[in-house]
Formats: structure tokens, C-alpha cells, sequence
């Protein structure tokens, strides 16, 4: 890293005058990478800073802060502060594109996966980056697909991020989107349709809905205490699109871990552009991104 990185010169939208609009030195954009990286595992690349600035001046707004600097230093140095903050520092950087059925061959591969399981054993699937909630539903209501209303397939659904934890345990999303990804027939068997104020929303059927738990849970945190609560060892994880966002050290350290808490023979579900093949210790590659522990 160059003199120059360190220096203080704005890199995203000077003020101007407007006490609205904050400055993001250099060194503050510095620090955020440093608390994220720390709080999250997320690397963030050095071309986010647009994204940083846009994202946490609504943080500096919402507690009246008037710069980047002192609400960094009151984030760093006054605990108080920090522990109502932290979280919501967090939720504003974290990224939670996701969709039903996203790469959907991985659903015809959990399919067939359920399918040869042992009738009536109970299958443990986790989803590890649920964002707001479609993921684990489109497990859940692929795993009815492939084994009826009865089966006993439980699946646990965290993230980091409590804001859209909180709207995926709602299960309500617009209806166009929803049937543009699940289809017309999965529309009418999975969602109820709103009404009056909900007109155009839909919500997961509460018999799709109660096979799901949703929880809290950092990838980086030392202990995943969780798991074992839910019961490992898992038949399937699914950890798409998140990895991404580690160094490859935090990478293998996750990778290590879920390794663990997977029974032999369970799968990896990893997102399009994420390669573990470095990792054959523990996982075989078994289709496109799906892994299957040794
Ligand atoms: C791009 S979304 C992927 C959502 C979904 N897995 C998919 O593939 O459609 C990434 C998710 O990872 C979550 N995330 C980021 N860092 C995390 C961490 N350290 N622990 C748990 N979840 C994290 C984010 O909050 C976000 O919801």
C-alpha cells in the first residue's frame, strides 16, 4: 500500500458545504475495512468505497454524527456506543442478493439427495447465509417436493445480518417476483396470497415455514455452539455466495468447520463462483459446485 492510500484527501463525495454530506478519508475507509474484517470476515476490496459511503452515512445520519471520524472513533473506543451500533454497522455492510431456486441445479441435486436417504430418517440441512429467507424456503419446499408433507426434514437458517433474518421469519415477498422464481404450481402450494393491505404480497405456507429455524450466526466467530444444539452431525449445508466476501484464510477456517459438523457423505452446496477444490481432504467435487464430504 502506497503513502498516498494513507493520506487523508477525501475519495468519495466531499461535503461541500451540505452538513448532510460527510467526507470519507482514505484513512476512514481504512478503518471500516479493518472493524468489518474484524467484526465479519468481510474483505471488503479496495474499489467499495462508494458503496461504504452511501451505505454508513445513513448510520451517521440516524445518531447524528458529523463525520465518519468521530463515528468510527465512538464505534472503536466507547462500549456503549458500540454495543447498541455494532449490529447495525454490520447489517449496512453486509450484501443480501439472493432469490428463490438461484442456481437451481442445486435443488434437483437435494432432490435426489432426499430421495435415496433412508425412508423416515430425519434429515439435518443447514443454511449458513439464508439473507432474507428464500433460500432456506426453496430447501424447504423442495424437500416436501421430494418426500411429501410428512417428512422429517428440519432445516436451520442463520446469517449475520438481524435485518434480514427478521424478514425472512416474516416469509412475505411481492407476488410478481415470487412467481416469476417459484413457478404458478409452487405459487398456489407453497403461499397464501395477501389481501387488502397485503394485495400483491404473498407469504410462505406455515407448513413450509415450520420446518425452518432461524437464527443468528457469524461464519467468523470462533464457535458455532448452535450446531450442536440443532444436531449435528448435517446431512447438507448450503453456503452459497458468501465465501466470497472472505480472505481465503477465513475461507479454509469455515470450510474446516463445516467439514466437521457434516456426516460423511453429506453435501456442500457452494455459490457459482466459489472453488473449494483446494480443500480435498475433505470434499469431493460431485456436480457443478456441489461437494460431498469424505
Ligand atoms: C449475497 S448473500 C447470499 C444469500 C444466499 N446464500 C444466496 O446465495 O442467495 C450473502 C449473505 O451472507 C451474509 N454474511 C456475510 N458475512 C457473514 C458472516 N460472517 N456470517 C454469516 N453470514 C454472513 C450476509 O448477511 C448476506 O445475507
Amino acid at each position: 500500500m502506497g503513502a498516498r492510500d494513507l493520506d487523508d484527501s477525501p475519495s468519495a463525495p466531499a461535503g461541500g458545504g451540505d452538513p448532510s454530506v460527510f467526507d470519507l478519508s482514505v484513512r476512514d475507509f481504512e478503518r471500516v475495512r479493518r472493524i468489518i474484517l474484524g467484526l465479519a470476515g468481510i474483505d471488503l476490496s479496495p474499489s467499495k468505497q462508494n458503496m461504504v459511503y452511501s451505505r454508513l452515512s445513513r448510520r451517521l445520519r440516524a445518531r447524528n454524527e458529523e463525520s465518519f471520524e468521530s463515528y468510527l472513533d465512538r464505534l472503536e473506543r466507547d462500549s456503549r456506543f458500540a454495543q447498541e451500533e455494532r449490529q447495525e454497522f454490520v447489517n449496512s455492510l453486509t450484501t443480501n442478493l439472493t432469490s428463490f431456486f438461484r442456481e437451481p441445479h442445486h435443488f434437483a441435486v437435494l432432490a435426489d439427495f432426499l430421495r435415496q436417504s433412508p425412508a423416515g430418517a430425519p434429515q439435518r440441512i443447514w443454511c449458513a447465509a439464508a439473507s432474507t429467507g428464500e433460500e432456506p424456503y426453496s430447501i424447504a419446499m423442495t424437500a416436501i417436493e421430494a418426500l411429501g408433507e410428512d417428512c422429517a426434514v428440519k432445516i436451520l437458517a442463520t446469517d449475520i445480518d438481524t435485518q434480514v433474518l427478521a424478514s425472512a421469519g416474516r416469509g412475505v415477498y411481492g407476488g410478481q417476483a415470487t412467481t416469476r422464481t417459484c413457478g404458478d404450481q409452487r405459487l398456489r402450494r407453497f403461499f397464501l396470497r395477501g389481501t387488502g393491505p397485503n394485495d400483491g404480497m404473498v407469504r410462505v405456507r406455515p407448513e413450509v415455514a415450520r420446518r425452518i429455524e432461524f437464527a443468528q450466526l457469524n461464519l467468523q466467530e470462533a464457535q458455532w455452539p448452535l450446531l450442536a444444539r440443532f444436531g449435528a452431525p448435517l446431512d447438507a449445508v448450503f453456503c452459497r455466495n458468501v465465501m466470497i466476501y472472505f480472505n481465503r484464510a477465513t475461507q479454509h477456517e469455515v470450510l474446516r468447520r463445516i467439514a466437521a459438523a457434516l456426516r460423511p457423505g453429506g453435501l456442500l452446496f457452494a455459490g457459482h463462483s466459489e472453488n473449494f477444490t483446494d480443500c480435498r481432504e475433505w470434499f469431493a467435487l460431485r456436480g457443478r459446485t456441489v461437494y460431498e464430504r469424505l
